[in-house]
Protein backbone atom coordinates (compact mmCIF):
# COMPACT_ATOMS: atom_id res chain seq x y z
CA UNK A 1 0.00 0.00 0.00
CA UNK A 2 1.60 3.73 -0.80
CA UNK A 3 2.49 5.54 2.16
CA UNK A 4 -0.10 7.91 3.18
CA UNK A 5 -0.04 11.83 2.14
CA UNK A 6 0.99 14.65 4.24
CA UNK A 7 0.21 18.25 2.84
CA UNK A 8 3.05 20.74 4.41
CA UNK A 9 1.95 24.47 4.16
CA UNK A 10 4.71 26.80 4.48
CA UNK A 11 7.11 24.54 4.17
CA UNK A 12 10.26 26.94 3.27
CA UNK A 13 9.51 28.89 6.83
CA UNK A 14 11.24 28.00 9.79
CA UNK A 15 9.49 25.30 11.24
CA UNK A 16 8.72 23.81 7.38
CA UNK A 17 12.29 22.84 6.59
CA UNK A 18 13.57 21.08 9.82
CA UNK A 19 9.87 19.12 9.82
CA UNK A 20 10.40 18.33 5.99
CA UNK A 21 13.81 16.62 6.84
CA UNK A 22 12.20 14.90 9.85
CA UNK A 23 9.46 13.45 7.98
CA UNK A 24 12.14 12.45 5.13
CA UNK A 25 13.98 10.80 7.35
CA UNK A 26 11.15 8.89 9.21
CA UNK A 27 9.76 7.66 5.78
CA UNK A 28 6.06 6.94 6.95
CA UNK A 29 4.88 9.51 4.79
CA UNK A 30 4.88 11.39 1.33
CA UNK A 31 4.87 14.89 1.56
CA UNK A 32 3.41 17.54 -0.48
CA UNK A 33 3.98 20.97 -0.15
CA UNK A 34 2.44 24.69 -0.63
CA UNK A 35 4.97 27.70 0.10
CA UNK A 36 4.45 31.10 -1.51
CA UNK A 37 8.46 30.68 -2.72
CA UNK A 38 9.72 27.58 -4.44
CA UNK A 39 11.35 25.01 -2.12
CA UNK A 40 15.35 25.05 -2.12
CA UNK A 41 16.39 22.23 -4.24
CA UNK A 42 17.94 20.33 -1.33
CA UNK A 43 14.26 20.58 -0.10
CA UNK A 44 12.35 19.38 -3.15
CA UNK A 45 14.14 16.16 -3.00
CA UNK A 46 12.26 15.12 0.09
CA UNK A 47 8.70 15.44 -1.35
CA UNK A 48 6.41 13.89 -3.57
CA UNK A 49 5.45 17.46 -5.13
CA UNK A 50 5.56 21.13 -4.02
CA UNK A 51 3.75 24.04 -4.89
CA UNK A 52 4.52 27.30 -5.41
CA UNK A 53 1.62 29.15 -4.49
CA UNK A 54 -0.67 31.40 -2.37
CA UNK A 55 -3.01 29.68 0.52
CA UNK A 56 -5.40 32.29 -0.23
CA UNK A 57 -5.74 30.47 -4.04
CA UNK A 58 -8.98 28.38 -3.12
CA UNK A 59 -8.27 26.50 -6.79
CA UNK A 60 -4.66 25.56 -5.94
CA UNK A 61 -5.78 24.25 -2.47
CA UNK A 62 -8.69 22.50 -4.44
CA UNK A 63 -5.97 21.08 -7.18
CA UNK A 64 -3.98 19.91 -4.42
CA UNK A 65 -6.34 18.24 -2.79
CA UNK A 66 -7.79 16.73 -5.52
CA UNK A 67 -4.58 14.94 -7.01
CA UNK A 68 -3.45 13.73 -3.73
CA UNK A 69 -5.67 11.55 -0.72
CA UNK A 70 -3.81 14.03 1.62
CA UNK A 71 -4.17 12.06 5.73
CA UNK A 72 -2.10 14.77 7.43
CA UNK A 73 -1.91 18.20 7.22
CA UNK A 74 0.90 20.54 8.90
CA UNK A 75 -0.51 24.06 8.45
CA UNK A 76 2.34 26.07 9.02
CA UNK A 77 2.12 29.02 6.79
CA UNK A 78 1.51 32.50 8.63
CA UNK A 79 2.71 36.24 9.21
CA UNK A 80 4.76 36.52 12.10
CA UNK A 81 3.81 39.28 15.10
CA UNK A 82 5.90 42.00 14.42
CA UNK A 83 4.88 41.27 10.46
CA UNK A 84 1.21 40.84 11.84
CA UNK A 85 1.44 44.62 13.59
CA UNK A 86 2.58 46.44 10.23
CA UNK A 87 -0.28 45.05 7.76
CA UNK A 88 -2.72 44.05 10.84
CA UNK A 89 -5.42 43.53 7.76
CA UNK A 90 -3.35 41.24 5.73
CA UNK A 91 -2.39 39.48 8.45
CA UNK A 92 -5.98 38.39 9.24
CA UNK A 93 -6.17 37.36 5.57
CA UNK A 94 -3.20 34.97 6.04
CA UNK A 95 -3.80 33.49 9.25
CA UNK A 96 -7.64 33.43 9.49
CA UNK A 97 -8.87 33.24 6.06
CA UNK A 98 -6.16 30.72 5.08
CA UNK A 99 -6.71 29.16 8.08
CA UNK A 100 -9.76 28.32 7.41
CA UNK A 101 -9.18 27.56 3.39
CA UNK A 102 -6.97 24.87 4.67
CA UNK A 103 -9.35 23.08 7.44
CA UNK A 104 -12.41 23.17 4.65
CA UNK A 105 -9.20 20.88 2.71
CA UNK A 106 -9.20 18.96 5.84
CA UNK A 107 -13.14 18.97 6.12
CA UNK A 108 -14.01 17.71 2.90
CA UNK A 109 -10.97 15.28 2.92
CA UNK A 110 -12.15 13.64 5.89
CA UNK A 111 -15.52 13.16 4.43
CA UNK A 112 -13.83 11.46 1.45
CA UNK A 113 -12.08 9.20 3.17
CA UNK A 114 -14.12 8.68 5.74
CA UNK A 115 -11.89 9.11 8.47
CA UNK A 116 -10.87 11.77 10.51
CA UNK A 117 -7.64 13.65 8.74
CA UNK A 118 -5.50 15.26 11.12
CA UNK A 119 -4.53 18.73 11.27
CA UNK A 120 -1.52 20.04 13.11
CA UNK A 121 -1.66 24.06 13.83
CA UNK A 122 1.19 25.62 15.53
CA UNK A 123 -0.01 28.66 17.61
CA UNK A 124 1.92 30.76 20.38
CA UNK A 125 2.80 32.46 23.09
CA UNK A 126 1.38 35.24 21.20
CA UNK A 127 -2.23 34.66 22.39
CA UNK A 128 -0.92 34.86 25.75
CA UNK A 129 -1.74 38.98 27.08
CA UNK A 130 -0.19 40.01 30.02
CA UNK A 131 -1.08 43.38 31.34
CA UNK A 132 2.15 44.41 33.03
CA UNK A 133 6.10 43.25 33.91
CA UNK A 134 4.90 42.78 37.42
CA UNK A 135 1.78 41.08 36.39
CA UNK A 136 4.20 38.60 34.00
CA UNK A 137 5.91 37.84 37.00
CA UNK A 138 3.70 37.30 38.87
CA UNK A 139 1.86 34.67 36.85
CA UNK A 140 5.01 32.63 36.07
CA UNK A 141 4.57 29.55 34.19
CA UNK A 142 0.97 29.93 32.51
CA UNK A 143 -1.68 27.45 31.76
CA UNK A 144 -3.36 27.11 28.62
CA UNK A 145 -6.51 29.25 29.78
CA UNK A 146 -5.14 31.61 31.35
CA UNK A 147 -4.48 35.41 30.01
CA UNK A 148 -5.86 34.50 26.97
CA UNK A 149 -5.92 38.32 25.84
CA UNK A 150 -3.45 39.03 23.38
CA UNK A 151 -2.07 42.35 22.46
CA UNK A 152 -0.85 41.69 18.43
CA UNK A 153 -3.28 40.44 15.67
CA UNK A 154 -1.11 37.90 15.23
CA UNK A 155 -1.89 36.21 18.96
CA UNK A 156 -5.68 37.29 18.19
CA UNK A 157 -5.72 35.28 14.48
CA UNK A 158 -4.09 32.25 16.74
CA UNK A 159 -6.33 31.97 19.22
CA UNK A 160 -9.18 32.63 17.35
CA UNK A 161 -8.09 29.59 15.06
CA UNK A 162 -7.28 27.43 17.63
CA UNK A 163 -11.26 27.79 18.32
CA UNK A 164 -12.04 27.13 14.61
CA UNK A 165 -10.20 23.97 15.08
CA UNK A 166 -12.01 22.72 18.09
CA UNK A 167 -15.03 23.93 16.23
CA UNK A 168 -14.16 21.56 13.04
CA UNK A 169 -13.60 19.04 14.81
CA UNK A 170 -16.40 18.64 17.16
CA UNK A 171 -19.31 20.88 15.87
CA UNK A 172 -18.88 21.53 12.59
CA UNK A 173 -22.59 21.93 11.04
CA UNK A 174 -24.10 20.07 14.06
CA UNK A 175 -27.61 21.25 12.91
CA UNK A 176 -27.39 19.87 8.96
CA UNK A 177 -27.07 16.88 6.97
CA UNK A 178 -23.40 16.08 7.63
CA UNK A 179 -23.69 15.99 11.58
CA UNK A 180 -22.71 12.71 11.26
CA UNK A 181 -19.92 12.81 8.10
CA UNK A 182 -16.22 12.57 9.41
CA UNK A 183 -15.03 15.52 10.84
CA UNK A 184 -11.70 16.24 10.98
CA UNK A 185 -9.04 16.31 13.96
CA UNK A 186 -7.41 18.95 15.11
CA UNK A 187 -3.90 19.53 17.13
CA UNK A 188 -2.71 22.65 18.41
CA UNK A 189 0.59 23.38 20.29
CA UNK A 190 1.30 26.99 21.50
CA UNK A 191 5.24 27.14 20.64
CA UNK A 192 7.77 29.47 22.40
CA UNK A 193 10.16 31.23 20.26
CA UNK A 194 12.32 28.92 18.15
CA UNK A 195 15.33 29.10 17.73
CA UNK A 196 17.19 27.41 14.69
CA UNK A 197 20.18 26.56 13.25
CA UNK A 198 19.42 26.95 9.31
CA UNK A 199 17.12 29.45 9.22
CA UNK A 200 16.76 32.94 10.56
CA UNK A 201 13.12 33.82 11.01
CA UNK A 202 11.50 36.88 9.35
CA UNK A 203 8.62 39.09 10.96
CA UNK A 204 8.66 37.59 14.65
CA UNK A 205 9.30 39.46 17.78
CA UNK A 206 11.13 36.25 19.59
CA UNK A 207 13.41 36.89 16.39
CA UNK A 208 15.89 38.67 19.13
CA UNK A 209 16.83 35.32 20.54
CA UNK A 210 18.17 33.56 17.25
CA UNK A 211 18.85 36.85 15.61
CA UNK A 212 21.36 37.53 18.38
CA UNK A 213 22.97 34.10 17.68
CA UNK A 214 23.18 34.23 14.20
CA UNK A 215 25.01 37.67 13.90
CA UNK A 216 27.74 36.68 16.09
CA UNK A 217 27.85 33.64 14.03
CA UNK A 218 28.31 35.69 10.97
CA UNK A 219 30.83 38.36 12.85
CA UNK A 220 28.13 41.29 12.78
CA UNK A 221 27.10 43.40 15.48
CA UNK A 222 23.55 43.03 16.77
CA UNK A 223 21.42 45.64 18.82
CA UNK A 224 18.41 43.96 20.50
CA UNK A 225 15.31 45.41 20.07
CA UNK A 226 14.08 43.97 23.52
CA UNK A 227 15.56 45.69 26.91
CA UNK A 228 18.65 42.99 29.19
CA UNK A 229 15.57 41.89 31.40
CA UNK A 230 13.21 40.38 28.83
CA UNK A 231 12.16 37.00 29.44
CA UNK A 232 10.29 34.35 27.41
CA UNK A 233 10.44 30.92 26.78
CA UNK A 234 12.32 29.66 23.89
CA UNK A 235 12.87 25.76 22.51
CA UNK A 236 15.17 24.31 20.26
CA UNK A 237 13.90 23.50 16.81
CA UNK A 238 14.32 19.81 17.06
CA UNK A 239 12.41 19.51 20.09
CA UNK A 240 9.55 21.94 18.48
CA UNK A 241 9.30 19.28 15.73
CA UNK A 242 9.58 16.09 18.00
CA UNK A 243 6.52 18.10 19.26
CA UNK A 244 4.49 18.38 16.46
CA UNK A 245 5.50 14.61 15.32
CA UNK A 246 4.49 13.05 19.00
CA UNK A 247 1.61 15.22 19.13
CA UNK A 248 0.21 14.14 15.56
CA UNK A 249 0.69 10.31 16.82
CA UNK A 250 -0.82 10.65 20.33
CA UNK A 251 -3.64 8.28 20.17
CA UNK A 252 -7.04 10.51 20.29
CA UNK A 253 -8.89 9.09 23.14
CA UNK A 254 -5.39 10.43 25.88
CA UNK A 255 -5.63 13.92 24.70
CA UNK A 256 -7.78 16.29 26.88
CA UNK A 257 -7.58 19.29 25.06
CA UNK A 258 -7.23 21.37 21.57
CA UNK A 259 -4.21 23.07 22.38
CA UNK A 260 -1.21 22.81 24.50
CA UNK A 261 1.25 24.54 25.74
CA UNK A 262 5.29 23.23 25.18
CA UNK A 263 7.98 24.75 27.22
CA UNK A 264 11.79 24.45 27.38
CA UNK A 265 14.02 26.66 28.66
CA UNK A 266 13.19 30.36 29.54
CA UNK A 267 16.51 32.94 29.64
CA UNK A 268 16.30 36.90 29.70
CA UNK A 269 17.79 38.48 26.93
CA UNK A 270 21.17 39.46 28.93
CA UNK A 271 21.40 35.83 29.48
CA UNK A 272 21.31 34.69 25.92
CA UNK A 273 23.70 37.55 25.22
CA UNK A 274 25.80 35.95 27.67
CA UNK A 275 25.87 32.85 26.36
CA UNK A 276 26.57 33.68 23.03
CA UNK A 277 29.41 35.72 24.15
CA UNK A 278 30.57 32.78 25.61
CA UNK A 279 31.08 30.78 22.81
CA UNK A 280 31.96 33.86 20.98
CA UNK A 281 33.98 36.55 22.59
CA UNK A 282 34.07 38.70 19.72
CA UNK A 283 30.51 38.98 19.74
CA UNK A 284 29.37 43.02 19.33
CA UNK A 285 25.75 42.66 21.09
CA UNK A 286 24.13 46.05 22.82
CA UNK A 287 20.14 47.17 23.52
CA UNK A 288 18.48 49.30 21.56
CA UNK A 289 14.75 48.54 22.42
CA UNK A 290 11.87 49.23 20.56
CA UNK A 291 8.98 50.63 22.62
CA UNK A 292 6.18 48.62 20.69
CA UNK A 293 8.11 45.29 20.61
CA UNK A 294 9.30 45.41 23.95
CA UNK A 295 6.01 45.77 24.85
CA UNK A 296 4.67 42.59 22.83
CA UNK A 297 7.75 40.38 24.27
CA UNK A 298 6.70 41.67 28.13
CA UNK A 299 2.92 40.85 27.22
CA UNK A 300 3.89 37.31 26.73
CA UNK A 301 4.79 35.22 29.74
CA UNK A 302 7.69 34.64 30.85
CA UNK A 303 7.09 30.66 31.09
CA UNK A 304 4.50 28.09 30.07
CA UNK A 305 2.97 24.84 32.19
CA UNK A 306 2.94 22.22 29.81
CA UNK A 307 2.13 19.76 32.30
CA UNK A 308 -0.81 18.85 30.30
CA UNK A 309 1.21 17.93 26.92
CA UNK A 310 3.59 15.53 29.29
CA UNK A 311 0.34 13.83 31.10
CA UNK A 312 -1.24 13.84 27.61
CA UNK A 313 1.38 13.01 25.09
CA UNK A 314 4.64 12.23 26.79
CA UNK A 315 6.15 15.61 25.94
CA UNK A 316 9.55 16.56 27.55
CA UNK A 317 12.26 18.38 25.54
CA UNK A 318 15.41 16.97 24.86
CA UNK A 319 16.52 20.17 25.07
CA UNK A 320 17.83 23.18 27.74
CA UNK A 321 19.53 26.08 26.72
CA UNK A 322 22.88 24.87 27.29
CA UNK A 323 22.54 21.45 25.54
CA UNK A 324 20.73 23.46 22.79
CA UNK A 325 23.65 25.74 22.17
CA UNK A 326 26.70 23.15 22.36
CA UNK A 327 25.15 20.02 20.43
CA UNK A 328 22.43 22.02 18.28
CA UNK A 329 22.73 25.46 17.60
CA UNK A 330 26.66 26.48 17.55
CA UNK A 331 27.78 23.38 15.50
CA UNK A 332 25.57 24.05 12.92
CA UNK A 333 25.88 27.51 12.75
CA UNK A 334 29.83 27.56 12.42
CA UNK A 335 29.75 24.79 10.10
CA UNK A 336 26.61 27.10 8.10
CA UNK A 337 29.01 30.44 8.28
CA UNK A 338 32.51 28.35 8.24
CA UNK A 339 33.06 29.98 4.43
CA UNK A 340 31.51 33.69 5.22
CA UNK A 341 33.39 34.51 8.43
CA UNK A 342 36.59 36.42 8.65
CA UNK A 343 39.50 34.87 9.41
CA UNK A 344 40.62 34.71 13.13
CA UNK A 345 36.89 34.25 14.38
CA UNK A 346 36.26 31.54 16.68
N1 LIG B 1 7.77 33.51 17.13
C1 LIG B 1 6.53 34.16 16.97
C2 LIG B 1 6.67 35.61 16.80
O1 LIG B 1 7.64 36.13 17.30
C3 LIG B 1 5.66 33.92 18.14
O2 LIG B 1 5.01 32.72 17.94
O3 LIG B 1 5.84 36.22 16.24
Amino acid sequence: MAKPVVLVTGANGEIGRSLLQRLYADGRYRVVTVDLTPLPEKYRGYCLETYAGNIMDRYLLDQVAAHHEIEVIFHLAALLSTRGERDPELAHQVNVEGTLHLLRVAQNQSQRLGRAVRFLFPSSIAVYGLPSVADKQRAGRVQEEAWNVPITMYGCNKLYCEHLGRYFTTNYRQLGALATAARLDFRSIRFPGLISAETVPTGGTSDFGPEMLHAAAKGERYSCFVGPEARIPFMAMPDAVQALTQLLDADRERLTQTVYNVGAFSPSAAEIAARVRKAYPNAQIDYAPDPVRAKIVDSWPEDVDDSRARQDWGWAPAYDFERAMEEYLLPNVRERYANQRPSGHP
